[in-house]
């Protein structure tokens, strides 16, 4: 067995391991004592069926992201003796995919829990759900009156659809709308915390952030609510520090500003019963437990105690009856339960195993290049890299004035490439890894072509440079002996990857396994449940990867419960305004045209129209 080169077991402790065949294995949270799946055998199988790339959703690591965030809430209640619920809330916009939601809410049911909406579209969703009578749904975003009146006409069927008033003109439309209808509405205030996170979302924090009112706004909404004798309707108040919070201490800040405003606002005569501290709670991308934007410096359990001692604490202070807490966790929810399969399509490799053989009518520059072969050392290595890189781009400028042809060049690039990689091995064999040269040489890295869209299924990586871990699947009990990049299937230079998490810290290269000829070779990219399938693109036209969820069973068995066949071209066509009848018709025409010319013969004509047919009912990534 190798190290852990990935840093699987810091990451993915609770999920992931490294089986005695090389292959990696889903561990099983809910049942610890139960065989890990190999993961392969689940590719394989969707392999009869469908082709890479995958989206492949572990409803069991749902199941326990679920049941972690409510029983560690309980447990921080109970050891801390503050009296009242938790609650947990289930932001849609995270993942809104129908199976996904399903299974949020078939698992979160025994806890009560509810949904968090942000548009017309997710509450038509939340509506849709089987929600417990005890089930909260919570409507912030900006409303128009279709919102507003749906939302207070699903309260007579006992929903409680909640209304988080984000602005005064929000309110006045409330107002307006529960007169006409003569229905009360159940009312939440969203509160524009003062208080500044790190990590990426830290402009959007604070008074900066573009949501909530601020306290001027508040006292102003307190008095318009009073008018109107609905201030007996405010029953929940609303804040959001930001999304994937690093610092704990910052959670505890957080909490404390929002029940300062809880206590006030009980104080003017509002009933809150609910305290929804929104989201934040973060994922550990990288398995460092650090106050980092990849990282996080706090366990679940501690985030859970933390919000409830500061929350106990105030309340007591201020002598107000203990609120009911709620939280919307998105990403720590269902970020882990999705991992991306894809297939490596092709190698570019910059490695040239011998040096060209020199001749006598080559130029003298060639065997200048060759002779830095013999003083390669540590005090001359910046010379060796300057000199190599002088006598190529001489020559360069020989072949573009047409002094020497292109078997010339090519003889020259190879030998480059061959000069070049003996430089990198020096560096890395002395470990001379803080001289300058050793960043440059990070160029010469390989390049691996990977069957999926950056755009499509990782937005985050190419937007916000987000970090999830990856690792070959098979293998893992092999050295690797390769340095890679990753590149997706887009005709795009952004479609790369090139940070990774490994074992030793976050690199610029991936180590991997040299791929043999047709042999099928994977990887996995975890933790890409949150926000990825939903914020995802269709640069080029690559539409929804397949999808398959797979619920773990004992002896290293599994079951395949919900397949989702990927977009089809005619699909991803209708998002861009072609009908694929139409592009049928069009493509027919032009053939028979060439037909009737008899340019082409009517078996020609066959074909080129069902293979045409086939692509548009087809997969949008490359099939074997
Ligand atoms: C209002 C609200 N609640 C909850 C969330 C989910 O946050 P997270 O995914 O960090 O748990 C968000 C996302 O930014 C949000 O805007």
């Amino acid at each position: 067995m190798t190290d852990d080169v990935y840093g699987i077991e810091k990451w993915g402790k609770d999920f992931f391991q490294i089986l005695s065949n090389g292959n990696l294995g889903l561990k099983n949270p809910l049942k610890l004592k139960s065989r890990p799946v190999d993961l392969t055998k689940i590719v394989k199988k969707l392999n009869q069926k469908l082709s890479p790339p995958y989206i492949i959703r572990v409803s069991d690591y749902l199941e326990f992201m679920i049941d972690e965030i409510n029983e560690k809430f309980n447990k921080s209640i109970r050891m801390i003796g503050y009296k009242n619920k938790f609650k947990s809330v289930y932001p849609i916009k995270v993942n809104q995919q129908s199976q996904v939601i399903k299974n949020v809410v078939k698992f979160s049911k025994k806890f009560n829990s509810g949904l968090e909406v942000g548009s017309k579209a997710e509450l038509l969703i939340a509506l849709s759900q089987n929600l417990t009578k005890n089930s909260l749904i919570i409507c912030n975003g900006t409303k128009d009156e279709e919102f507003i009146k749906l939302a207070l006409l699903s309260n007579k069927i006992d929903i409680k659809t909640i209304l988080v008033i984000e602005s005064l003109k929000e309110l006045n439309l409330i107002i307006k709308i529960s007169n006409s209808l003569n229905l009360k509405p159940l009312l939440g205030i969203r509160i524009k915390l003062t208080n500044l996170i790190s990590g990426k979302w830290s402009q959007s924090s604070g008074d900066r952030s573009a949501f909530g009112l601020p306290v001027d706004k508040i006292t102003e909404a307190l008095t318009n609510l009073k008018k109107n004798q609905l201030l007996d309707c405010l029953i929940l108040q609303h804040s959001h520090l930001g999304s994937q919070v690093p610092d704990i201490i910052e959670i505890r800040k957080y909490t404390q500003e929002a029940c300062r405003f809880f206590v006030e606002i009980s104080n003017y005569g509002a009933p809150l019963k609910y305290i929804d501290l929104g989201g934040g709670l973060g994922v550990d991308y990288t398995g460092e437990n650090k106050s980092k934007f990849h990282s996080i410096n706090y366990s679940m359990e501690e985030y859970c105690s933390n919000i409830v001692e500061t929350l106990k604490l105030e309340f007591d202070k201020a002598k107000i009856k203990h609120p009911t807490i709620i939280t919307e966790s998105g990403r720590a929810t269902v970020a882990t339960s999705s991992i991306l399969v894809f297939n490596i399509l092709d190698t570019t490799i910059f490695d040239v195993k011998s040096c060209p053989a020199l001749h006598k009518k080559d130029h003298i520059y060639l065997s200048y290049m060759i002779q830095i072969l013999n003083y390669i050392s540590t005090d001359r290595i910046q010379e060796c890299f300057n000199d190599l890189n002088y006598y190529r781009d001489e020559l360069r400028v020989l072949f573009r004035n047409g002094q020497i042809n292109l078997l010339e060049i090519s003889k020259i690039e190879k030998t480059y490439l061959y000069v070049l990689n003996r430089i990198k091995k020096f560096v890395d064999q002395k470990k001379l890894n803080s001289n300058p040269v050793a960043s440059k040489l990070n160029n010469l890295a390989d390049i691996y072509h990977g069957n999926f869209s950056l755009f499509q299924s990782l937005p985050d990586v190419w937007a916000i440079e987000q970090l999830h871990p990856i690792a070959p699947i098979q293998k893992l009990n092999i050295k690797p002996n390769k340095n890679v990049i990753l590149n997706d299937i887009t005709c795009d230079s952004d479609g790369t990857i090139s940070k990774f998490v490994l074992n030793n810290g976050v690199k610029d290269t991936l180590p991997i396994h040299e791929i043999k000829k047709n042999e099928e070779y994977y990887l996995g990219v975890f933790f890409v449940g949150a926000y990825q399938e939903t914020l995802g693109d269709l640069h080029n036209l690559f539409g929804d990867t397949n999808i398959s969820t797979v619920k773990l069973e004992e002896n290293g068995k599994f079951k395949i419960i919900h397949e989702q066949i990927g977009d089809k071209i005619s699909q991803v066509l209708s998002y861009v305004e072609y009908s694929s009848e139409e592009v049928i018709k069009t493509f027919f025409q032009k053939i028979n045209k060439y037909y009737k010319k008899k340019l082409i013969n009517s078996k020609e004509k066959n074909q080129l129209l069902k293979n045409f047919k086939a692509s548009i009912d087809g997969y949008t990534y490359f099939e074997n």
